[in-house]
């Protein structure tokens, strides 16, 4: 993953630190910044959150030039020493890169060979390692072309005045404005600062002084066009809350309402009729993490509603022999429109016809660009790791386009009674989204779970998808061993994980199921486990027994399920702030994950 920036302009070390501090959601093993001041390089790194590094830096308000890089380790411990920039071996030349390397062992083996000293394993410090003294945009090239993998990549000499960069799979952006120059792995780092920008894309390279950016694709100059940045100043701040996650979560009513109303707008109307010219035979719906988990949520809309739709991990799709033509409609979910796995998905779907459709958190993400059609979830910013307003706002798009896709099909026909009904009182009833729900509840439930070493989710249909995303809620941000699966599933293999120390959610949001998840509580209470009930039917009174908790959800109208969603959500929150977790940045994790 990884962040990267460059700056050159005045008051470079503090505009490097701040675009840091805007990209650390891409990962915080560790930190660095090299600057160039008066031909002599001013390094600085440190290890964990970017703030470690602040008091390091010796900020200068005069004009310079410098890179600096957010880390999410892949080759390497997380140390001093893998931690970007990386340089070459006389010192003159600082690289920062975003992506893999995968040909980095061959490479690196032959360097040796030829008597070229490693200090670290990052695979980026190969790159660095093929320069000396100074950078031509000639050896700038030789070098990238020898790379293969995914890259953004920005690179200063000690000698000159320019940043080199380059990019491929890896997203990289740059704004120019009064001799200031800034690159960005997003676009965030810009607002503010400048109106406009460029969208690197796979191939091109290049360099940029203060006053040019001069692109190369293919080894011949071209010109590009930039883009307007239409977004207000973004900034993000917990307000009340102690933590992001949990303002976020209180966040989610506002966005669900919000969703409610775009969907019926005519913007959306039109958008959903061009896409159902197409005569669509058959929905995909991809993502990754809590993305494919909503989009488990989403497939059962579809069908309800007829559709023959399935939903696939992105990262698993290229194993599944999946068919598709110009009649697939591919439903791409991604918070953060730039997770590797969903876009590598995504340029496959479009080589084979298929029409693309993002649902995407971020305005001006890849998944934004490349999509057919865009969907946009509004849910503002989501600093927090663990996805939670941004996920329910994917059930809720999911949902809600399968209904409206549904009832505009039929052109001017009216839907039989039921869907119909179910799509103008839609509004009213998922107003009953209730985000102050049992908070003394949830925490009591939070401090029993929290003594536990193996926590498991079961629930059936929906609520297993509900599960799935319980249990990876909280295993992201407890650490605690969390697996969920489908209830009537125990048997044919996890009771026998099933005593004394384990702790089972049982999750329910259809009556019709009460007595499922009952059975399946008593064959865990049998083996002692304990079981908390987290639903929004009625029990009788001598099934009480059966369960350790009890807690009652109020419904969210046709949707149910969304309050033992954010039930679960703050569950997970208040286990990882029992166990002094920052829940906003757990450990190994990053927000937006950029490499396969
Ligand atoms: C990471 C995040 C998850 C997120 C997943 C997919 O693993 O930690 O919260 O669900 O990526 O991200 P996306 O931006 O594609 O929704």
């Amino acid at each position: 993953m990884c962040g990267i920036i460059g700056y050159i302009g005045f008051e470079c070390e503090k505009n490097l630190y701040e675009g840091l501090k805007k990209l650390e959601y891409r990962g915080y093993d560790s930190s660095g910044m090299t600057t160039n001041r008066d031909g002599k390089f001013n390094t600085y790194k440190s290890i964990g959150r970017v703030e470690n590094l602040s008091n390091k830096i010796i900020f200068n308000n005069k004009n310079g030039i410098g890179i600096a890089h957010t880390r999410w380790a892949t080759h390497g411990n997380v140390t001093l020493q893998n931690a970007h920039p990386h340089f070459s071996e006389d010192e003159k030349i600082a690289i920062v890169h975003n992506g893999i390397i995968e040909n980095y062992i061959d490479l690196k083996e032959k360097l040796i060979s030829q008597g070229v000293k490693f200090y670290g394993e990052s695979d980026t410090e190969v790159i660095a390692k093929h320069f000396k003294k100074d950078i031509s945009l000639e050896k700038f090239k030789s070098v990238i072309d020898k790379l293969k993998g995914t890259y953004a990549i920005l690179a200063i000499s000690c000698n000159s005045d320019k940043i080199f960069f380059a990019k491929n799979k890896s997203p990289l952006y740059i704004a120019l404005d009064k001799e200031t120059v800034m690159f960005s792995s997003d676009i965030s780092c810009f607002f503010g600062k400048f109106d406009k920008f460029y969208t690197l894309e796979d191939g091109e390279y290049g360099f940029a002084d203060k006053n040019s950016i001069i692109f190369y694709k293919n080894s011949k100059k071209i010109s590009k066009q930039c883009n307007e940045i239409k977004s207000k100043l973004c900034i993000s701040s917990k307000g009340r809350f102690k933590h992001f996650m949990l303002k976020e979560i209180f966040e989610s009513k506002k966005v669900g309402n919000n969703i409610l109303k775009y969907i019926q707008t005519s913007k959306v109307t039109k958008l959903i009729n061009d896409i159902l010219k197409n005569d669509i035979e058959k929905i995909y719906l991809i993502g990754c993490g809590s993305a494919y988990n909503a989009g488990l949520i989403g497939k059962r809309f579809f069908r309800l509603y007829g559709y023959d739709a399935d939903c696939i991990l992105a990262s698993e799709f290229e194993h599944e022999n999946i068919f598709i033509n110009n009649k697939t409609l591919c439903i791409f979910i991604s918070q953060s429109g730039e997770t590797y796995d969903t876009l590598k998905v995504l340029d496959l779907c479009k080589t084979k016809g298929g029409i693309c459709l993002g649902i995407t958190n971020v305005e001006y993400s890849t998944l934004s660009q490349k999509s057919d059609y865009l969907l946009s979830l509004n849910a503002g910013v989501e600093k927090a790791v663990a996805s939670t307003k941004a996920y329910l706002a994917q059930v809720v798009m999911c949902c809600l386009l399968a209904i409206k896709m549904k009832y505009l099909s039929y052109d001017n026909y009216i839907l039989d009674n039921k869907n119909y009904d179910i799509y103008k009182r839609f509004g009213k009833e998922y107003y009953n989204l209730d985000i102050n729900l049992n908070e003394s509840n949830l925490k009591e439930i939070a401090e029993f779970i929290s003594c536990f070493k193996y926590v498991f989710y079961i629930g059936k249909g929906v609520d297993y998808d509900i599960a799935l995303e319980g249990s990876l809620k909280l295993k992201e941000i407890s650490y605690i061993f969390s697996l969920a699966l489908p209830c009537l599933e125990l048997k044919h293999g996890t009771l026998a994980l099933i005593d004394e120390n384990t702790v089972t959610i049982a999750i329910c949001s259809e009556q019709n199921l009460i007595d499922k998840i009952i059975s399946s509580s008593q064959e865990i209470k049998a083996r002692g486990g304990k079981v908390i009930l987290l639903t929004i039917c009625d029990i009788e009174e001598q099934y009480n027994k059966n369960f350790d908790r009890i807690i009652k959800v109020s419904s969210s109208g046709k949707l149910n399920f969304l309050n033992i969603i954010i039930s679960l959500q703050k569950i997970a929150y208040y286990v990882a702030t029992i166990k002094c977790n920052n829940p906003d940045m757990p450990k190994n994790l990053a927000k937006s994950v950029t490499v396969e």
